[in-house]
């Protein structure tokens, strides 16, 4: 994709200027000239980023040095970005960089350390890709210097005030880059096709510990300054900072937690087991390359379950459960470090090449580490989810290789990538047989390691890989139609569990009332067990009904929040109001997308906007921006 095709610079220009929402904003890799009037009858060109301005067939950034001061009180970054940059073009373009409500003060461009300030101007703000930057640079320039600071709403920083956090007594920051939200606080090229390493410094109020997604030091003094490289080129949606009353607890050679005090011991035996992940994945998929692997224990306000940061992986709390139940979270987030942060989605429309890869390796590694039966019920819910969302979307965001032009991918976000493209992985396995599909996955890793890939690429390997080797076993129209059609193909792998579906006849014999719930035998039961219990229940319950689980099983103050997600969603659509302040209460509380978006659908489509939209405007100045964003169109529609 390292394309070297004179782009026309006049052209390119006005492409920025008068672009309606619904173009391209980047030129084609190889293709000097793209259609001004991208029509979206046509299917979206591979290779192509059309969630990025930056101009990377005329330049590429190579390495970032970033100096950034952390301002609680007036809630910005501020300090300066110096970016390395190869040229790509004989011609001297301008330099275009994406920012979102980024306030540039200068720039300075030139050859090693001879900088000079150089002319540059904000272009036209699109809604869903912020602003381009560009900047004119002097003839041979490889440096450009920009000094900024980003916006108290920074679509991808949360300032935390300390009653947010666990201590309650020191504010806390963490940033969200994935999916284009790196461009709000660092402006830069943000798009996953380019790579780069970088140094950091980050200064802090004292007391205060930084840390990022590079080399993090445990030691480091709580000086209010702090130091970090990233020796590997990364894309920059996996450039990563938290700042907070940070401790840190090794929980083996090469993994550990940081997490605030308060935290800390529970996070670290909950985890416990990432060391044996780490090391079953290598021997099974080749090494792990990123020195160490930690994880930062976040506020509940993370917007995400966890965020595969390059040695330091961001997770949610609300996965501390206490039995270890939700631990396949790590083992998604570490696995990442193969499929995502080695091998990385070129654009968001290959978003299932990290996230499929990383949904199948995840419950490999839950079965290495836990055995058939937890591997078994894992890919079991998976299915049931992918099956959920099939049933509620349109035919064409069921697509693995989805076409995203004009939309902003935090609004199209599903389970698709990550399901489907799954059970894909998991349908190869089944016809090549597991080792030899192990080895495929092994080359793979191998062959494509620290590169950006497209969904092309990867079919042209399989052509070029197991599509040659096993002919009579596997066969491309097949393969063809798992991604680029909507739906899962006839005959595909349908998993289920044998602990599960022995839930069924119980469930059943309890809706019929010929059994009482305190006779369910569940002693036992496992997390995933009661999940699909709950899960697999009728839309309506009766009002006894509900009562009857609830004084049986406490449902409404169980500590596990799948749990008590999947009973909230069973109770909001039944009017069951004895779990109100418990939803108020875990709504206003949790930050995390995956159970806000349903249950506030949910509420919406019961007719209860009115409490929607009052909880909502009460949890409001807690929730992370993206929160905001994608909960406000539930609720108060675009
Ligand atoms: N990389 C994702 C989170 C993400 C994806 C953020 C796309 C922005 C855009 C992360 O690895 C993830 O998938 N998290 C899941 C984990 C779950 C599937 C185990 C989550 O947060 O729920
Ligand atoms: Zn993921």
């Amino acid at each position: 994709m390292s394309g070297c095709g004179d782009s026309e610079e006049p052209a390119r220009q006005k492409q920025i200027e008068e672009r309606p929402t619904e173009q391209t904003p980047q030129a084609a890799p190889e293709s000097a000239a793209k259609p001004a009037e991208a029509s979206h009858t046509d299917a979206p060109e591979s290779g192509v980023d059309y969630h990025s301005f930056a101009n990377t067939d005329d330049y590429r950034v190579k390495h970032l040095d970033l100096d950034l001061t952390a301002d609680f009180e007036n809630k910005v970054l501020k300090g300066e970005a110096i970016l390395d940059i190869q040229r790509l073009t004989q011609k001297n373009p301008p330099l275009i960089l994406d920012t979102r409500d980024i306030d540039v003060s200068a720039v300075r461009a030139g050859v090693g350390t001879s900088l000079q300030d150089v002319k540059f101007s904000m272009g036209k703000t699109d809604p869903n890709l912020g602003t381009p930057l560009k900047i004119n640079l002097p003839k041979g320039a490889n440096k450009v210097a920009i000094e900024y600071r980003t916006s108290p709403g920074a679509s991808g920083v949360q300032w935390l005030e300390p009653q947010q956090t666990a201590g309650k007594k020191h504010p806390f920051l963490f940033t969200q880059a994935q999916a284009i939200h790196a461009r709000s606080f660092i402006p830069l090229q943000d798009t996953p096709q380019v790579r780069m390493t970088y140094k950091a410094t980050i200064r802090t109020p004292e007391a205060l510990r930084a840390v990022m997604s590079a080399n993090n030091d445990p030691e480091a003094e709580l000086d209010g300054v702090f130091e970090f490289e990233m020796p590997q080129a990364i894309p920059s949606y996996l450039i990563a900072i938290g700042i907070g009353n940070l401790d840190f607890k090794a929980m083996g050679e090469r993994t550990g937690v940081y997490a605030e005090p308060e935290l800390l011991d529970a996070a670290a035996k909950e985890f416990e087991d990432t060391e044996d992940m780490l090391e079953v994945t290598e021997e099974n998929f080749g090494p792990y390359r990123w020195d160490r692997y930690d994880l930062l224990i976040l506020p509940p306000s993370f917007p995400f379950g966890g965020m595969e940061n390059p040695r330091l992986s961001f997770i949610t709390p609300t996965v501390i459960a206490g039995d270890k139940s939700l631990v396949a979270l790590i083992a998604h987030e570490l696995a990442h470090s193969w499929s995502g942060n080695l091998i990385t989605n070129a654009s968001w429309r290959d978003l299932w090449l990290n996230e499929g890869f990383t949904t199948y390796l995840t419950n490999r590694i839950m079965q290495f580490v836990y055995g058939d039966e937890r591997y078994q019920m894992e890919m079991a819910l998976g299915y049931d989810d992918l099956q959920a969302d099939l049933a509620d979307r349109p035919d064409k965001d069921e697509i693995m290789a989805i076409d995203l032009r004009g939309r902003d991918p935090d609004e199209v976000f599903s389970n698709i990538p990550y399901e489907k493209g799954s059970l894909f992985l998991y349908e190869l396995e089944q016809k090549v047989g597991r080792e030899n599909f192990d080895k495929f996955l092994m080359e793979y890793f191998n062959h494509f390691a620290f590169q950006s890939i497209t969904t092309e690429d990867f079919v042209k390997y399989l052509d070029e890989t197991l599509l040659k080797q096993y002919p009579d076993k596997l066969d491309r129209a097949r393969i063809q139609e798992w991604i680029f059609e909507p739906g899962i193909p006839e005959g595909a792998p349908q998993p289920t569990s044998d602990a599960f579906t022995k839930l069924d006849p119980i469930r059943e014999k309890w809706l019929n009332g010929e059994m009482k719930a305190s006779d369910i035998d569940t002693e036992g039961w496992t997390f995933h067990q009661w999940k699909y219990f709950l899960d697999g229940m009728p839309e309506k319950l009766s009002e006894d009904q509900l009562q009857e689980l609830d004084e049986t099983f406490d449902l409404t103050q169980s500590k596990n929040n799948e749990i008590a997600f999947s009973w909230l969603m069973i109770a909001v659509r039944n009017d069951y109001e004895p779990a109100n302040t418990r939803l108020e209460d875990f709504l206003t509380s949790i930050g995390r997308n995956k159970f806000l978006r349903p249950l506030y659908r949910n509420l919406v489509e019961n007719g209860k906007i009115d409490e929607a939209k009052r909880i909502f405007e009460k949890a409001k100045p807690g929730y992370h921006p993206l929160t905001v964003k994608v909960n406000s169109t539930i609720i108060y529609g675009d």
